[in-house]
């Protein structure tokens, strides 16, 4: 049944929509936008995304905040059913957000594994088939973040997730994001990752997840915001490596995020891992699993008038088109 999943969401040329940001969050995009951020506002923004016409032609799976599965409609229709009829596989984000990490205000673990298996079965009769835990690192070379206590912390928590999940029939997308903020170089993000997937890695295998059933959700392996950007071909290499080095062989798949990126980064840095991941032989299938690459344009362009849902849908629809043409 989960491998069924793996196989409907990385279909060629597909990849996942990230619809999950929390009301907060997207409450925050909105009123940047100078539009109003309340729950109808938001459910209007999210209806144009899910109605787009040709949203199924490279989108397989979307994922879902816990209020969009449970209580909006589209066109009368429950959300979940709405994207299953269009063959879309509903997804759930069912971490509880961040909380400061021993009181740090740098670093933060992810809260809600306490309560998690109680509320999968309900996740499951909605029409869920996968969920989704994210937890954060901050890169502060000044402060020596991140922590070992809290690689310690959150990888463990991420592989009691997966396998909670696991247990539920979702399919679990681990996400431990790498967070570009601040003036750390490429090597120095490198040295990151391979100390968060080393444990994450030891972790998963204590704790018997099996990898076969399991996406990785993970960022590029690129240089701090406040450098300039890095070339594809660096990304390419620098993340392939760490693939080749951490994924076991009959991992599920891998799905990037953006992380602030911009769509064309996103876009390029996908298709250039991918070439690459092709010319070592690396047999792991990867997609993107984007928010902000893929909303950004288009909720820029709604904002400037909500009544052309039309033409933001058209928008909307390019980039997808963009994101999909980086798998070839
Ligand atoms: P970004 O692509 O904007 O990093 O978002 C990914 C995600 O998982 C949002 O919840």
């Amino acid at each position: 049944m989960i491998k069924d999943t793996i196989n409907k969401i990385f279909q060629k040329s597909k990849g996942i929509l990230a619809a999950d940001e929390s009301s907060k969050t997207i409450i925050k995009r909105l009123t940047a936008l100078g539009l109003d951020g309340n729950e109808k506002k938001i459910t209007e923004y999210r209806n144009i995304l899910f109605g787009t016409s040709d949203l199924n032609k490279f989108i397989s799976g979307v994922i879902l905040y816990k209020d969009t599965l449970e209580k909006q409609q589209i066109n009368g229709v429950n959300v979940p059913d709405f994207l299953i009829s269009k063959n879309i596989i509903p997804g759930i984000k069912v971490d509880g957000g961040l909380e400061s990490f021993n009181g740090s205000d740098i670093e933060s673990y992810t809260k809600g594994l306490d309560k998690l298996k109680e509320d999968y079965e309900r996740y499951y009769k909605l029409g869920a088939r996968f969920s989704k835990w994210r937890s954060v690192f901050s890169i502060s070379t000044k402060n020596n973040n991140p922590t070992d206590d809290l690689i310690e912390k959150n990888t463990n928590d991420l592989a009691d997730y997966a396998k909670i999940s696991q247990e539920s029939g979702l399919l679990p997308f681990i996400e431990p994001e790498i967070l570009r903020d601040g003036d750390h170089n490429i090597k120095e993000t490198r040295e990151v990752f391979e100390r968060v997937f080393k444990s994450l890695f030891e972790k998963l295998a204590e704790k018997n997840v099996d990898f076969d059933s399991l996406i990785l959700k993970t960022s590029f392996v690129v240089s701090g915001s406040m450098l300039p950007e890095d070339a594809p071909e660096i990304v390419q290499k620098e993340t392939v490596e760490i693939f080749n080095k951490y994924i076991p062989e009959k991992m599920g798949g891998i799905v990037f995020l953006s992380g602030g990126l911009t769509p064309e980064q996103s876009f390029s840095y996908l298709n250039a891992v991918i070439k690459e991941a092709k010319k070592e032989e690396f047999l792991t299938p990867i997609s993107f699993s984007y928010s902000r690459a893929l909303q950004n344009n288009t909720m820029s362009h709604w904002s400037k008038d909500t009544e052309k849902i039309l033409e933001t849908q058209e928008v909307f629809s390019k980039d997808l088109k963009k994101a999909s043409e980086a798998l070839e």
